[in-house]
C-alpha cells in the first residue's frame, strides 16, 4: 500500500492526461491562434491599465510607472514562455493546475487548481464592480440616475480594516453583468468567443486613438524627476516604489494564460495555444506601456490619483474631450470582455478537476448540444454574481493576484521538473534556455507574492487551509488515481 505521502505526490503521467483527451465528450475545436491572442488580450486589458495605473503613478512610481509596467510584464513573461511549454504539450483545459499534475503531484496540483479557479471567480466578481462604477458614471453623464442602495455593496472596508455594513442593498449592475455574461459562456464557446473578438478590437483600438491623440500633448518636463526620490517609506516612490508599484500593476496581466484554458477547443492546441499566450502578453505589455508614457506626460503624476486616471488626462486638455466619452466606452468595453473571459476560464479549470475525480463528477458534465461545461458555468457564474452584488472593489481587488502569482512560481518550477522527469515527451514549444528562464520566473513570480500586504497572505493562508479541508474530505478518496489503481490492484498510483 503508498503512504499517505506517496498518495499526496502522486504525478498523472502526461500520456494519461493527453490520452484522456480521446476519451472525454468532444468539446467544440472552433479557437484559432487569432481567437486565441485575442481570448488572452480579452481577459487581460481591464481595470488595472483603466484603473491602477493611476494610483501606482501617484502613490508609488510617479512617471516611473512605466518602468512597473515593463518589470510586471518581465516576470509575466517569463512565466508566459513556460506556460507555452506546457500548453503545447498538454493542450487541456486545466492550465496550471493539469501542469502541476503532470508534475508536482496531486496536493499541488489541488492547491493550485483551487486557488486559481477562485482567482478567476473573484476576478470576474471586482472587474463587475468596476464595471458597474464606470457604467453608473456613463449613465449618469447621460442623466440616468439609479438610488444609491442598488449600486452599492452592502458590505464595506470599515476604518479598522474589518466587514462592516454600509446601508446598501446590492450592487445591481455589477450582478446583471455577471449572470448576462454567464449566459454567453453557456450558450457557448464559438458565441463567447466572438463577443470577445469584437470586444477587443473596440478596446485596444480606443488606447492606439488615446495614444496617438495624447502624444500632441506630452510635455516632457512631466517625465522628470523620472524616478521621484523616496519618501523615507519603503513602497512610496524611489525604487521601493518602482518595485511595489509593479507588484501592484501586475493585476493589469493577469488573464493572459486564459487561452490555456480553452486549449481543448482549439484547432491546432499545439501551435496556436503558444501564439496566444505569448501574443496576448506581448501586446498588452507595448499597449500598457504606451498609454501610461503617453498619460504620465499628459498631466503631472500627482494628479494621476483618482478613480479614472485616463479621464484626468483628458480633461487637462479642452482639445481632447471629445475623446473622455470614447475612453470610458473602451474602459467598459474592456472590463465586459475581462468578465467574459474569466467567466470562461473558471468552469474549464473546474472541469480537469473534476474529471480528475478531485471534484463530484456533475463538475465535469458537458452540455450535450453546446458543447460548453454548463453546471460548472453556472455554479462559477452564480457564485461570482453574488460576490460581486455584496462585496466592494478594495476587498476584491486583494484577493486576487497573490493566487495566480503562486500558479504562476508553479508553472515555472514545473517546466524544470519534467525537463528531468521526462526528458523524452515531444516539446512542440520549448522554453529558450530553459533552466535560467524558468528558475528566473519563479523568482520574480515568488518574490512578487512577498511583497503583496500582510492580510493577504493571512487570507491566502486560510483560503488554501479550506482548500484542504475539501480535498481532504473529498478528492482525496475520490481521485481517479487512487480509485483506478485500487480497482487494478496495482501497489503504487504514482505512474
Ligand atoms: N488584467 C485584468 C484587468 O486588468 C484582470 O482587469
Amino acid at each position: 500500500m503508498p503512504s499517505v505521502l506517496q498518495r499526496l505526490f502522486a504525478v498523472r503521467s502526461v500520456d494519461s492526461i493527453v490520452g484522456d483527451l480521446e476519451k472525454g465528450p468532444p468539446m467544440n475545436r472552433v479557437l484559432t491562434a487569432r481567437s486565441l491572442t485575442a481570448i488572452g488580450l480579452g481577459s487581460t486589458i481591464g481595470t488595472g491599465i483603466f484603473i491602477l495605473t493611476g494610483t501606482v503613478a501617484a502613490n508609488h512610481a510617479g512617471p516611473a510607472l512605466t518602468l512597473a509596467l515593463l518589470i510586471a510584464a518581465i516576470g509575466s513573461g517569463l512565466a508566459a514562455i513556460c506556460y507555452a511549454e506546457f500548453a503545447a504539450m498538454i493542450p487541456v483545459s486545466g492550465s496550471a493546475y493539469t501542469y502541476s499534475y503532470a508534475t508536482l503531484g496531486e496536493a499541488v496540483a489541488w492547491i493550485i487548481g483551487w486557488n486559481l479557479s477562485l482567482e478567476y471567480m473573484m476576478s470576474a466578481s471586482a472587474v463587475a464592480v468596476g464595471w458597474s462604477e464606470y457604467m453608473v458614471n456613463l449613465l449618469g453623464e447621460w442623466g440616468i440616475e439609479f438610488p444609491a442602495a442598488l449600486i452599492n455593496a452592502p458590505f464595506g472596508k470599515t476604518d479598522g480594516g474589518t466587514l462592516g455594513l454600509t446601508g446598501a442593498i446590492v450592487n445591481l449592475p455589477a450582478v446583471l453583468i455577471i449572470l448576462a455574461l454567464g449566459w454567453v459562456c453557456y450558450v457557448g464557446v464559438r458565441e463567447s468567443s466572438t463577443a470577445n473578438t469584437i470586444m477587443v478590437i473596440v478596446k485596444v483600438a480606443i488606447i492606439i486613438v488615446f495614444v496617438l491623440a495624447g502624444l500632441a500633448f506630452v510635455d516632457t518636463s512631466n517625465w522628470v524627476p523620472f524616478i521621484p526620490e523616496n519618501t523615507g517609506k519603503f513602497g512610496e516612490f524611489g525604487w521601493t516604489g518602482v518595485l511595489q508599484g509593479a507588484g501592484i500593476i501586475f493585476f493589469s496581466y493577469i488573464g493572459f494564460d486564459a487561452a490555456s484554458t480553452t486549449a481543448r477547443e482549439a484547432r491546432n492546441p499545439q501551435r496556436d495555444v503558444p501564439l496566444g499566450i505569448l501574443g496576448a502578453l506581448v501586446i498588452s505589455a507595448v499597449l500598457y506601456i504606451a498609454m501610461a508614457a503617453v498619460m504620465t506626460g499628459m498631466v503631472p503624476y500627482p494628479q494621476l490619483d483618482a478613480p479614472a486616471p485616463v479621464a484626468v488626462a483628458l480633461d487637462a486638455h479642452r482639445e481632447l474631450a471629445w475623446l473622455g466619452t470614447l475612453v470610458k466606452i473602451g474602459a467598459i468595453v474592456g472590463m465586459t470582455s475581462v468578465i467574459l473571459m474569466s467567466l470562461l476560464g473558471q468552469p474549464r479549470i473546474l472541469l480537469a478537476m473534476a474529471g480528475d475525480g478531485l471534484l463530484p463528477k456533475v463538475v465535469s458534465r458537458i452540455h450535450p448540444r453546446h458543447r460548453t461545461p454548463h453546471v460548472a458555468t453556472i455554479w462559477t457564474t452564480l457564485l461570482a454574481a453574488l460576490i460581486a452584488g455584496l462585496l466592494p472593489l478594495d476587498v476584491l481587488g486583494e484577493l486576487i493576484s497573490i493566487g495566480i502569482l503562486l500558479a504562476f512560481t508553479v508553472v515555472c518550477i514545473g517546466v524544470l521538473v519534467l525537463r528531468y522527469s521526462r526528458p523524452d515527451l515531444h516539446r512542440p514549444f520549448r522554453v529558450p534556455a530553459a533552466p535560467i528562464t524558468s528558475v528566473r520566473g519563479a523568482q520574480v513570480c515568488g518574490g512578487m507574492t512577498n511583497i503583496q500586504p500582510h492580510d493577504t497572505r493571512w487570507r491566502m493562508g486560510i483560503r488554501t487551509l479550506l482548500g484542504f479541508s475539501i480535498y481532504a474530505l473529498y478528492g482525496y478518496r475520490h481521485s481517479r488515481l487512487r480509485t483506478e489503481a485500487d480497482d487494478s490492484r496495482t501497489p503504487s498510483p504514482a505512474p
